[in-house]
């Protein structure tokens, strides 16, 4: 074969160029259009044939090809760059009191009551970047530094998807800087994390830390494996060429010229619709692809922008309204061993209290063993607790301290039940340590009763958690089915429970007796047989005495049933101890009608993994949950590999972005109710 490429230099000119064109242009509908016309594997494959035409002939490499995104040689040191007009900060309102002062204080300045326009926007937790590009190239990326020197990232910048190498349409001055935030969105920073994890390296604390790590790297071949992102957020230097004279209209602009704008962004009359906006952002937050930490309001008129100026390094026309913080700093006081339903042994963190994510948080999980190893943790560390939206707060990581850690005590894992000193099991493919007492252990027996009176189950109003501790403590209740015999005195012998709260106890422990077999099926608190699962179960054998004939083939048979639900099911349902509780529960007069059997009928969606996202505007999520449930499918909080579909709804945010990058079909409402219809 001859060494002599098969294309002419001429024409693989033109081709390189028509490549380049083609993948910013694609790379343009994707991230600032969020509307591709092509498949990531075209997109690669247009790539690949760029990539090849630029190896034949290295002179048609240029900085701004989109092969250039894959980063190159490290750089012995970054350069220093000056900015030329400077990076500001911005001052900060803790409370709606302080953004209507900064309205008041906007208008006293100018000397003029007329309402006030203002352009909201998330404030991306990220870092700074500045973009300078010349005739539309990008020629230089920069770190904010200490706002008037930078640091020169742009073999960085460069990798970074989302960033135009070379600017779409025209009507750009020659020399423009693009101001924005790079930061990394949610789920790249899990993918990161995980695969830290996976190589024994330390995962980063949070997306913020990991943007500017991945940032900041002088090896841009690594910044290139980071699935970062940048919104544009601002203008600096823009000489020559007619801009428009508001900040949404500039940002309206960016967007043409190829960047990112987060979509949220959108401008209001008077600092009341800011508050507004404010409450509205601080539902969604937790939901959102990417952290924010706060919101940014700025004068929407330059007019106005330049009539205010500035003070001392921020802008008078703009603020920034915190959020509560979602991490905090504290101490590790003690970690504690709880025991679940399942038996699970879990290491929950005691802490010094710390104000964090809205409330005040003095307990975190720990997950299991492994999670402690692999933050190294000691009782007395410093650690960063985060609790973002109504998450369980977690420990994200250890402050490092200047105090030797080495006189720190470790954390010692209990060889025995610390509630009934039974064995502890490692199961061997789980990281999960069991205690072996069963319903001996008053721990377990605590957490099946309060599962079989939880909402889903039995649902029996005013059977709280401390109620269910006193009774198992004091010997009233030793199974579930004891709950049907007590009656109010014994009740009300209780701390804090009234005759009153007693006989209305009686009287809910008394209607739960009517029950359906779904119910019950979910409220026997059989391993990994939750609401779905129990109702497939009902559905499908029509009655417990089916159901307690059925072998593995049998089980297997019911959609969503694998060999280890199927394991769980059977070893439950052999158990005298538990065929006894069942009896027990028919002679208290507990009744689940046997429901008519869809046999072995395959229900349309049966083995598929369905996830909701975003707002459903006709049904809400809980009913179309329930309706796919009807149809066989499995409907789950998050996406996998394993999703089948997933029904993307209104600001639809991080599962969307997930789904997407794991081509994952999507489904918008209109297109999922047209499905429940056709499968009526
Ligand atoms: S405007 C002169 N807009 O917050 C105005 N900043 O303390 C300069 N930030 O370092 C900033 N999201 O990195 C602006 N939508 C947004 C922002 C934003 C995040 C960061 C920015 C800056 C810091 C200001």
């Amino acid at each position: 074969m001859s060494d002599k490429p098969n294309v002419a230099f001429s024409q693989a000119e033109t081709e390189a160029e028509t490549l380049r064109e083609q993948l910013n242009q694609h790379n343009y509908r994707y991230y600032s259009l969020d509307d591709p016309q092509i498949t990531d594997a075209e997109y690669d494959q247009l790539l690949r044939r760029l990539e090849h035409l630029e190896t034949l002939y290295p002179e048609l490499r240029r900085g701004d090809s989109p092969t250039q995104r894959v980063g190159s040689a490290p750089l012995p040191m970054f350069e220093s760059v000056e900015h030329k007009v400077p990076m500001l900060s911005l001052a900060n309102a803790f409370d709606d009191d302080e953004l209507r002062d900064f309205e008041r204080r906007l208008h006293a300045r100018l000397g003029d009551d007329r309402p006030i326009t203002f352009v909201c926007e998330p404030k991306l937790d990220g870092v700074a970047v500045s973009l300078l590009y010349h005739d539309g190239i990008l020629v230089q990326g920069a770190t904010r530094g200490d706002g008037f020197n930078g640091e020169n990232i742009t073999a960085n910048v460069r990798t970074i998807a989302s960033i135009p190498l070379k600017l779409q349409g025209q009507g750009y001055p020659p020399v423009l800087e693009v101001r924005g935030e790079v930061y990394l969105p949610r789920a790249g920073f899990k993918a990161i994390n995980a695969e830290a994890l996976a190589k024994n390296e330390k995962p980063f604390v949070n997306p913020r830390n990991a943007a500017a790590g991945s940032l900041r790297q002088l090896d841009s071949r690594i910044t290139a494996t980071r699935p970062l992102e940048m919104c544009a957020y601002s203008l600096g230097q823009a000489e020559g060429g007619g801009l428009p004279d508001t900040h949404l209209g500039t940002m309206r602009l960016l967007k043409e010229w190829g960047f990112l704008i987060n979509s949220l962004m959108t401008a209001v009359v008077g600092i009341e619709a800011c508050i507004d906006y404010y409450q509205r952002l601080a539902v969604l937050r937790a939901d959102l692809a990417y952290d924010i930490d706060g919101i940014v309001y700025k004068v929407d008129s330059f007019r106005l922008q330049e009539a205010l100026g500035f003070v001392a390094r921020a802008p008078r026309w703009a603020i920034a309204r915190k959020f509560p913080a979602e991490e905090a700093v504290t101490r590790l006081v003690d970690v504690e061993f709880q025991v679940g339903r399942t038996g699970a042994v879990t290491p929950v963190a005691r802490l010094e209290p710390v104000f964090v994510g809205g409330v005040t948080v003095s307990n975190a999980t720990l997950h299991n063993e492994d999670e402690i190893h692999r933050l190294g943790l000691k009782v007395g560390d410093q650690v960063v607790v985060r609790r973002a939206g109504d998450v369980i707060p977690q420990i994200a990581g250890i402050m490092p301290s200047d105090t030797d850690r080495d006189d720190l005590q470790a954390i010692v894992f209990p060889t025995r039940c610390p509630v009934c000193g039974s064995a502890l099991q490692r199961s061997a493919e789980q990281a999960v340590l069991r205690c072996t007492g069963g319903l001996v252990c008053p721990a377990q027996r605590k957490q099946a009763i309060k599962h079989f009176a939880s909402r889903k189950a039995l649902d029996i109003d005013g059977l709280g958690d401390k109620i269910v501790d006193q009774l198992v403590d004091a010997g009233l209740v030793h199974t579930v089915a004891d709950l049907f015999s007590l009656n109010v005195e014994q009740l009300s012998g209780l701390e804090r429970m009234a005759n009153k709260s007693a006989t209305n106890l009686v009287q809910s422990i008394a209607a739960a007796r009517q029950t359906t077999l779904p119910r019950l099926l979910y409220a026997l608190g059989i391993r990994e047989v939750g609401e779905t699962t129990a109702k497939l179960l009902a559905a499908h054998f029509g009655s417990l005495e089916k159901l307690e004939e059925a072998d593995e083939e049998a089980l297997l048979a019911v959609p969503d049933v694998g060999p280890v639900v199927a394991g769980f099911v059977i070893k439950f349902l052999t158990n005298p101890h538990h065929l006894a509780i069942i009896d027990s529960l028919r002679e208290a007069g507990v009744e689940w009608p046997d429901i008519e059997s869809r046999g072995p009928q395959l229900l349309p969606l049966a083995g598929e993994v369905w996830v909701l996202t975003g707002t459903l505007a006709a049904m809400g999520r809980a009913q179309g949950k329930e309706q796919l449930e009807a149809l066989g499918a499995k409907v789950v909080g998050s996406v996998s590999a394993k999703t089948t579909c997933l029904v993307a709804g209104e600001s639809a945010g991080s599962k969307l972005e997930k789904a997407r990058s794991l081509n994952i079909k999507i489904i918008d409402e209109s297109e999922f109710l047209a499905l429940l219809q056709a499968n009526q």
